[in-house]
């Protein structure tokens, strides 16, 4: 289970990406006071963008990757009732009780393919992870790879793992191939090949269990077409565990563009 803090103070909100998440200081069991980044219950992209953070989330680190910790952030709202911003309020107010939260990187820099380079091994397991989650969003548009102390950190896998929005044709969709002309790493070189060869074996049935595990509850319950929390569970892991073993032989990298290139 993820660890659990609580609010104690609204700082401000972050509004590069689409969801408005917002800085939050939160306390541990043992009262001692650190910043997180808050994805709410309540944002509009729903409580399936939340599953998807913890289970990628999860998954990179696990892999090796850099991602920054996760937390189960609880919510008064009640903290937010001085905040003079309206959609902050309205946000702060649907959310009360559990909430994602993130170690806050204080002074990350967004990633700029300009002006840092990534060798093709690095870029090679960012891409194939993406390729393995499906996930669209990290283009030069948008690439949600933070700079931090001298490393490439990845955030933001809300919008990965596409087919759990229809899961009567979730085999079908996770057996598509990705498409990584688009991908902010594109233009390194990403040794695909050598990534899968040392990530792949990786994710094991036992691996996505545990991952999996990590999802609060209330987020999987009342899935229609499921049992219970475990059992939707049992499906995000019908749907990784195959795409791993075969996804590096469609992983579409378009052709060489120059880096930096704008279209
Ligand atoms: N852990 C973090 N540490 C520091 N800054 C962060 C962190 N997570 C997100 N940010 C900043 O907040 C922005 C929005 O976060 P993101 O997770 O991409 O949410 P979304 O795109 O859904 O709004 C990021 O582009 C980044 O600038
Ligand atoms: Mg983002």
């Amino acid at each position: 289970m993820l660890t659990e803090v609580t609010a104690v103070r609204y700082v401000t909100p972050l509004r590069e990406g689409g969801s408005l998440p917002g800085v939050v200081e939160a306390a541990d069991s043992d009262g001692v006071n650190a910043t997180y980044v808050m994805k709410f219950t309540g944002a509009g992209q729903g409580r399936k963008t939340l599953v998807a953070e913890v289970i990628c989330g999860e998954l990179a680190r696990r892999l090796g990757l850099r991602m920054p910790r996760l937390v189960q952030i609880l919510l008064d709202p009640v903290i937010g009732l001085g905040e003079p911003d309206q959609e902050v309020q309205e946000l702060l107010k649907s959310s009360g009780g559990l909430n994602l939260g993130m170690d806050f990187l204080s002074g990350a820099l967004g990633f700029d393919p300009l002006a840092y380079g990534v060798d093709p091994a690095e870029a090679g397991r960012v891409v194939w992870f993406d390729a393995l989650i499906n996930n669209v969003d990290r283009s030069w548009r948008n690439p949600n790879l933070l700079l931090w102390q001298g490393d490439l950190w990845l955030i933001d896998h809300g919008a990965s793992m596409i087919w759990h929005h229809n899961w009567r044709t979730a085999g079908t969709a996770a057996a598509k191939p990705y498409d990584a002309s688009d991908h902010v790493l594109a233009p390194f070189g990403p040794d695909v090949a050598s990534a899968a060869a040392e990530l792949a074996p990786l994710v094991t049935e036992e691996l996505l269990t545990e991952v999996t595990a990590q999802v609060p509850d209330a987020w999987l319950v009342d899935e229609p077409g499921f049992e219970d929390p475990d059992d939707v569970r049992r499906a995000y892991v019908a749907a990784l565990l195959p795409r791993a073993k075969t996804i590096h032989d469609r992983i579409a990298l378009g052709e060489p563009r120059p880096k930096g290139a704008t279209k």
